[in-house]
């Protein structure tokens, strides 16, 4: 059971001093189920310059003439090749882009999505800044997993939020269950906000449907604003016949859940900097506000582009890409029992392999020591686990088969060579 001082981990305080604890981390003894809300910093009015750009350019996808005199904007310099010029957009995004995310939901999911809540995003890391800071104010406490992918704590500690770091292990395939939220709760107290992420980053382990749902159910019951990151939604290596190939998003089970998602990895699109959040209807308009101020508008031109990310040929380019992980991933897992490392996270997707170093950490002491190593002597370099879980990492590995076969096909046998020797 949970020890004062137990596993709910605080990292070190927030250095922003003159944060205001909401009431919610004030009364950790509450007795109704809080409704999520939006923060109070959040109240703040959207920029209307783009609130109007935004207005201007849906009468102008209907038809009309209008002639604009709003923004403080010259004229859009001619772009190079098959682009258009580019100005502000609205600060969610176009509307073409924000439909045509609504139809990949309609596509892998079957579910229906009004195009105006979805916010198109500076990357998955824009959607997370703009997203901690309409759903959270400083001093709520918001739980993910540990070992987990770390800007998640490190912008909610940026912002001023309490982070609950919830240990997880095999027992649970590297997931949150709501009976370590329950004891995350009895030690903590109430939980704003919880972060998942499947596959996730660093272990690749997926929530199946059963486990979200009772994750979801759990958010419900305690007034716990769920946010599900499905960047690798689509990087899975599913079994002939599961009903869930693509990943199960939160939006299928529940219409107040956030959800972010980004071109970044199914589409290989990182320096684009495009993401996404589907925000529940009464959160558009505090982040539209943020948006609006913090960023005016996502770019452009990359919105134009990523048009074609949709397309029945763009599907198919990238599953192509996926199977080429699944080969790469299919190397490592044939390559264990040479490796002779400790527990390994089940690799469901993404394109990341985590595992404890074993008989490793006798030689090497710990991962950080062991990566270096690796990287000095044999050219092959991996991340350690520190940087995901500051308590455990140090035991752990993390390897990216993104790189494709012939680059983990190389590093294994490298890494083999130097174990030996
Ligand atoms: C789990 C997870 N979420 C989000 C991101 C951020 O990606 P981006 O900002 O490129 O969308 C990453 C990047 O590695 C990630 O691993």
């Amino acid at each position: 059971m949970v020890k004062p001082g137990g596993p709910f981990k605080t990292p070190p305080s927030s250095p922003l001093p003159d944060l205001v604890p909401s009431a919610a981390a004030a009364d950790p003894v509450q007795t109704e189920i809080p409704v999520p809300r939006a923060s109070r910093r959040s109240e703040i009015p959207a920029f209307e310059v783009m609130r109007i750009t935004d207005e201007i350019a849906r009468r102008r996808l209907a038809g009309h003439d209008v002639v604009s005199l709003c923004a403080g904007e010259p004229s859009a310099r001619p772009a190079p090749g098959t682009l258009k010029p580019a100005g502000y957009t609205g600060p969610l995004g176009t509307m073409p882009l924000r439909e045509a995310i609504a139809g990949h939901y309609r596509d892998w999911y079957g579910v229906e999505l009004e195009p105006q809540t979805v916010a198109v995003t500076t990357g998955s890391s824009g959607a997370f800044q703009l997203v901690f800071l309409t759903a959270f104010d400083p001093g709520d406490r918001v739980a993910l997993a540990s070992p987990g992918y770390p800007a998640y704590r490190n912008i909610l500690r940026a912002l001023g939020v309490d982070v609950v770091e919830i240990p997880t292990g095999s027992a649970t395939r590297y997931q949150p269950t709501p009976e370590l939220l329950d004891a995350a709760v009895a030690e903590r107290g109430p939980l704003a906000g919880l972060i998942i992420a499947s596959p996730a980053n660093p272990t690749g382990t997926m929530l199946g449907r059963g486990e979200l749902s009772a994750l979801v159910e759990w958010c419900r019951a305690n007034g716990t604003r769920l946010i599900s990151d499905e960047i690798y939604h689509g990087i899975t290596f599913p079994e002939a016949g599961d009903p869930d190939p693509r990943g199960v998003s939160a939006r299928e089970l529940d219409p107040e859940a956030i959800i972010i998602n980004s071109f970044s990895k199914y589409w290989g699109m990182t320096g684009w900097r495009l993401g996404w959040a589907i925000l529940p209807q009464s959160l558009v308009a505090p982040l539209e506000a943020l948006a609006s101020n913090f960023a005016l508008s996502p770019p452009a031109p990359a919105q134009e582009l990523a048009l074609t990310a949709f397309t029945a040929e763009s599907y198919a380019e990238r599953d192509a890409v996926v199977a080429g992980f699944a080969r790469a991933r299919a190397l490592i897992l044939a390559a264990e029992p040479e490796l002779g490392w400790g527990e390994a996270a089940p690799s469901d997707g993404a394109f990341y392999y985590y595992s404890e170093l074993g008989p490793q950490l006798d030689r090497f002491g710990d991962s950080v020591a062991y990566a270096r190593a690796l990287l000095e002597r044999a050219d092959v370099a991996l991340v350690p686990g520190v940087d995901f879980d500051p308590v455990a990492g140090g035991r752990s590995v993390r390897l990216s088969y993104a790189a494709g076969e012939a680059a983990v096909e190389e590093a294994l046998a490298r890494i083999i060579r130097f174990q030996r020797g």
